[in-house]
């Protein structure tokens, strides 16, 4: 696997594999890798001649600063999963390497709309401003012809098809998504699970099990009621939540009174102790 740090070394390896007529998968991460992310690696494999993993925790996504502070950092671990499963490269810049002009960086606005004003887009000002800059920068580096993201965030994954959209790179860069993985007890795979202790490790898994009550009792009608019992539920076991909504699964609308024909998306973020989790799940 061959390891850039700077934007430089990234563009000439890319230039020379476009030259070649080589492919090449993109998965963006923020590494404390786990299978969730080598699923991703392994789906970007199975449809491309050359894998490119980056590795950066990128500050102006995180608008709380202790969250950013403890964010984990397993680097050795994760050059030899990514070494194992067969990455072609990894790019590990520095925060200099990624915002040159300093911080906060001089970056257009991003008209995410909508998008922006719900769930995640509410409970944490700025944060999709933040990940579409660094998204982008990492793109305009990179220019792969494929990328790849998990369903686990299912927000952040319309936010980029929606920048793909709007920096017209939706011509020549297709995105895919790929299923959420998840521990044997049902909790979601997220670098955030190392911060929990062995005791909210084990309610973690709460949140999984609200949102497959919701699927299962799902019905025509007022979902209000649905929702507000969930909320209650993940509460009762100690969950400080942000919110449990059931959205259109196309726009996030919220939905109160559903048709029975909408596709619908269940979505959960609360915090256990000081770690927020996050997970959703397709009706
Ligand atoms: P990070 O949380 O490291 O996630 C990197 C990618 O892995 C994202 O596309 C995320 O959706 C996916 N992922 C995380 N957990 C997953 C799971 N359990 N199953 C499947 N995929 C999973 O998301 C980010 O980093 C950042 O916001 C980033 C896009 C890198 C921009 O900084």
């Amino acid at each position: 696997m061959i390891i850039f740090k700077t934007a430089g070394e990234l563009r000439t390896w890319r230039r020379d594999a476009a030259e070649k007529g080589l492919q090449t998968g993109f998965v963006p991460t923020m590494g404390a890798l786990h299978d969730g992310h080598l699923s991703l690696l392994k789906a970007a494999s199975a449809g491309n001649a050359l894998t490119l993993v980056s590795i950066f925790v990128n500050p102006t996504q995180f608008n709380d600063p202790a969250d950013y502070a403890k964010y984990p950092n397993t680097l050795d671990r994760d050059i030899d999963l990514l070494e194992k499963a067969g990455c072609t490269a990894l790019f590990l810049p520095s925060v200099e390497e990624m915002y040159p002009e300093g911080l906060p960086p001089s970056a257009p606005h991003y008209e995410l709309g909508f998008l922006e004003t719900v769930l995640d887009g509410a409970y944490r000002p700025g944060h999709f401003q933040g990940v579409c800059m660094v998204v982008h920068r990492l793109l305009k580096m990179a220019e792969p012809d494929n990328l790849y993201m998990g369903q686990k965030d299912y927000q952040q994954c319309m936010v980029i098809d929606r920048l793909l959209e709007l920096t017209g790179m939706n011509g020549h860069i297709s995105l895919h998504i790929c299923p959420t993985q998840r521990e044997s007890d049902g909790l979601a795979m997220s670098s955030r699970n190392l911060r929990l202790s062995p005791e909210e490790r084990h309610q973690a898994t709460a949140i999984y099990r609200e949102l497959k009550a919701i699927r299962e009792q799902l019905h025509r009608g007022d979902l209000i009621s649905l929702k507000q019992k969930a909320a209650s539920n993940l509460e009762a076991q100690g969950f400080r939540p942000d919110y449990i909504e059931i959205a259109d699964a196309r726009t996030l609308q919220p939905v109160g009174e559903w048709d029975g024909k909408r596709p619908l998306v269940a979505l959960a973020a609360a915090f256990l102790g000081e770690v927020r989790l996050i997970d959703n799940m397709i009706m």
